[in-house]
Order: structure tokens, then sequence, then C-alpha cells
């Protein structure tokens, strides 16, 4: 199928690589003169495993290209909207302008018959109140939602769990939904569930996802706040809590807490459009999985200060990692890199390291201090934390290495991924956050 993918960011440019992946034809089109020449030219614009490797593919075959004009939509069967939705700067509602600005450049392009496909993540009610403009040119909006992880992203849009499609029920609604059948049969095929619904339950089945999974990560985190008091082990009760297969072990991940470009926002402005609703009440609860969730990081601080018996100003802190989570080098609100803009604020010599994130981070944080190599940053630290589990800290770092290279033998641990044991063993005042 001959379709276009409108924005592409780490949503949109890895659908228009999938999709051509799977035999369409696909034009990716983007404001972003930058980002377009660099996806034309086969190189991803930011970290994401499998990506790049997908954007050759594409190129080489032919059924893959890039532009800036909206023009280029003209001709397709189906235009997937793949554009930002962040935090509005006035409070906490999503700013939806981008979806509107695309949908007004692509109206003049829509063509009898054509499926306008909407990925972002939107306040419920925007398709409807979109779809009448768009049904005015003869096409259809429909309301695809994505459930990608970062870091996953590939093999999330490839085989995902389940393929979502909010219509309305008419005919060329019903008529939409087979063209998107068509898009992802190879998914159904191989027996992804397909799931047809309204568009307003297409819109609510993401944010109620994203606020699922926040909720569960500032569950965990909230026990780990009593376990600390109590002297308890919060991983263990994760672990424990994880054989319940009605509760399941992910996202019982305990630390600093979530961060990046969607649950933080995703959360707020789910709450935002439940009150204009008159249903705030409904999801009062996710204030405190926000205010828990912010509670984190002045946590990892805390703890760090603590260990230091309050002496931070001149002290240097290795700060491991930057990113929002490992395999990514996304670093949009991201608690590793508040915990070290936060140390620093305390006065303390903070040298910031990454495998994927420090160039974000310093063009975000320019005052902070950064090393490219792990051991770098690691050399006369009079203390280490640890704010992002990638493997290079977690698994390839030994307690033995490390007090080679530092000052002082302290080690927070932010993600609760280091073997506590063995740090201790090591001669490392261990702590970890809701840990004994
Ligand atoms: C999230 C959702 O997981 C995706 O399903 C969704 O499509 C996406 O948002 C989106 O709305 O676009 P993502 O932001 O890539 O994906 O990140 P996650 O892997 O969910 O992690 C989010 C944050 O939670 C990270 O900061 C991570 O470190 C943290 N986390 C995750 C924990 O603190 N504990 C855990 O157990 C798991």
């Amino acid at each position: 199928m001959r379709m276009s993918v409108i924005g592409c960011g780490y949503l949109g440019a890895v659908h228009a690589a999938a999709m051509a992946s799977l035999g369409h034809d696909v034009v990716g089109i983007d404001v972003d003169e930058s980002r377009v020449a660099s996806l034309a030219a086969g190189v991803a614009p930011f970290f994401e495993p499998g990506l790049a490797d997908l954007l050759h593919d594409g190129l080489a075959s032919g059924r893959l290209r890039f532009c800036s004009d909206m023009i280029e939509a003209t001709g397709a069967d189906v235009h997937f909207l793949a554009v930002g939705t962040p935090q509005s700067p006035e409070g906490p509602a999503a700013d939806v302008s981008f979806v509107e600005a695309a949908i007004e450049l692509l109206l003049p392009r829509l063509r009898p018959g054509d499926v306008v496909a909407g990925k972002s993540t939107v306040p419920v009610g925007t398709a409807a109140r979109l779809g009448g403009r768009v049904t005015a040119t003869g096409a259809t909006l429909v309301w695809n939602p994505e459930f990608l992880r970062e870091g996953w992203a590939v093999h999330d849009t490839l085989t995902p769990d389940r393929l979502v499609v909010g219509a309305d029920a008419t005919a060329a609604g019903e008529r939409a939904v087979d063209v998107l059948r068509q898009v992802y049969r190879i998914a159904i095929d191989a027996g992804t569930p397909f799931l047809v619904t309204d568009l307003a339950t297409a819109e609510l089945v993401k944010g109620a996802a994203n606020a699922f999974l926040a909720t569960k990560i500032s569950f965990i985190n909230a026990i780990a706040e009593v376990a600390e008091a109590a002297g308890a082990d919060v991983t263990l009760i994760a672990e424990a809590l994880g054989h319940d297969t009605r509760i399941g072990r992910r996202y019982l991940g305990s630390g600093i807490g979530f961060g990046g470009g969607c649950l933080p926002k995703d959360i707020r402005a789910f709450a935002a459009r439940a009150e204009e609703l008159g249903r705030g009440d409904a999801v009062a609860f996710l204030h405190e999985v926000d205010a828990i969730n912010l509670r984190r990081r002045d946590r990892a601080v805390r703890l760090v200060v603590d260990a230091l018996d309050g002496l931070v100003f001149g002290r240097r802190i290795a700060v491991l990692g930057a990113a929002f989570k490992p395999f990514s080098d996304d670093v949009r609100d991201s608690p590793a890199l508040e915990v070290a803009v936060r140390l620093r604020g305390l006065g303390a010599d903070v040298v910031v390291t990454d495998p994927a994130a420090i160039e974000n981070a310093r063009a975000q944080h320019p005052q902070l201090g950064y090393a490219e190599a792990r051991d770098e940053a690691l050399r006369d630290a009079d203390a280490v934390v640890v704010v992002t589990e990638w493997d290079e800290y977690r698994r390839h770092l030994t307690p033995q290495h490390a007090a080679g290279l530092v000052r002082g033998r302290i080690i927070v641990d932010g993600r609760n991924c280091l073997d506590a044991a063995a740090w201790r063993a090591a001669g490392w005042n261990y702590r970890g956050m809701g840990r004994r």
C-alpha cells in the first residue's frame, strides 16, 4: 500500500521504516529539514536499536523516502499522523497544536477514500473534533494508538502486543478499518489481536495504558518508601509480588522513577482531560502517582548527601547515566539528569557519563561536567550514583574495578540494579532505594 507518515520523531521515523520493511511504499514527512536529511541519508537521528538497518534496507529498496513537503503525501492511501503532543507550556494538558497543524496541511492533499490514521497520543475527543474536516474531503479519520517503547520501537512496531483501531460506526469507518487490516496483515496473520473500537475508546486505551504503567511504577516506589522506614527490601517484595501472575513482575522496577517524553506528560494530560469531562475525581490518584514519582528524585539526592555526611560542596560525584532509561538517548524529563542537576545545584563537582545520551544531555544542561568514558567519570570520585541501568554499569562494572578508580567507596544505586552484597563485600558503602 502507499502511505505517508507525518512526523518523523521517535514514533514516526520507526513507523515509516517498519512499514517499508513490510513491503509498503512509504514517504515520511517532517518539517525539521535536518531530521529529514539525516533519515534520507539512512542515518537514524536518534539512538534506536535496529532502526539504522531498517532505514538502510528501505531506502535501498526504493520503498522508503523522506521529505519536508506535505505535497508528497498526495496519492497515498493511508496517512499516519505521528507528530508530538507535548505538555502544554501553560499547564498539565497536552498541546495538540502539532496534530491540528498537520491535519490542516494535509487536508488539501486528501482524496475521497483516503484513510487518515492518528497515532499520536491525544486527549479523548480530539479525533471526533477533527474528524469533520477530514470527512468533508471524502477521506476518513480513524485512531490507531501506538504502544511502542523507545529502545524497543522496531520490535514493538513489527510485533506489537495488540493493534487497536477506533473508527466511527459508518460504512466509511468500516472500510477504513479494513484498510488498516491490510496495512497490518502480517502481524494479524501471526496472531496479533486486532481490536476495533469507537474513536473515543481508542484514544482512551492509550491514555489508560500509560496511566496504568505509571501507577504500577509509583506503586512499587511507594512501597519502597515504606520498606525503607521499616528496614525491609523493596526488591525482594517486588520479586515476591511478581510471582503472582495476577500482578506480574514487569514495571515493578523501583528506584528513581519514570521519566521520558511519554509517561509523565501523559498522566498529567489524562488527568487534565478527565477534569474537563467533570470526572477529575476518578483519576485524582494520578496526581499522587506523579508526586510519588517526583519524590524519588529528591530521595536519591538525599541518599548521596547523607552518604557524604552532608559535605557535598566541591565533592566529585560520578553520575552513571543521563538517559531516562537504557537503550535510549532521550533525556526528556529524565530523572537521571535531574538528579545530576540537583547535585550540581548543591555545589558538587558532577561528572555525568552515558553510552548514548551525552550529546542531548549537554545541549540541555551545559553546566554539568561530562565524560565520554565510564572510567573517566569514576576517576577520583568521592561518590558514585547509578541512575540509568545500562549494562555497562549494571553488569560490566565490578566493585573491584570501580574501587581502583574512585577516591571514596560510596555508591548510591538509583535503579536498584546492582548486587548490593557484592558491593558491600568489596568494601563499598552501598545504598539502594528502599533497600536495607
Ligand atoms: C512508554 C510505554 O511503555 C509505551 O507503551 C508507550 O507507547 C510509550 O510510553 C508512549 O506513550 O509513546 P517509554 O516512554 O519508551 O514507553 O518508556 P518505558 O520503557 O515505559 O519506561 C518509562 C520510564 O519508566 C523510564 O524512565 C523507566 O526507567 C521507568 N521504569 C520502567 C521504572 O522506573 N520502573 C520499571 O519497572 C519500568
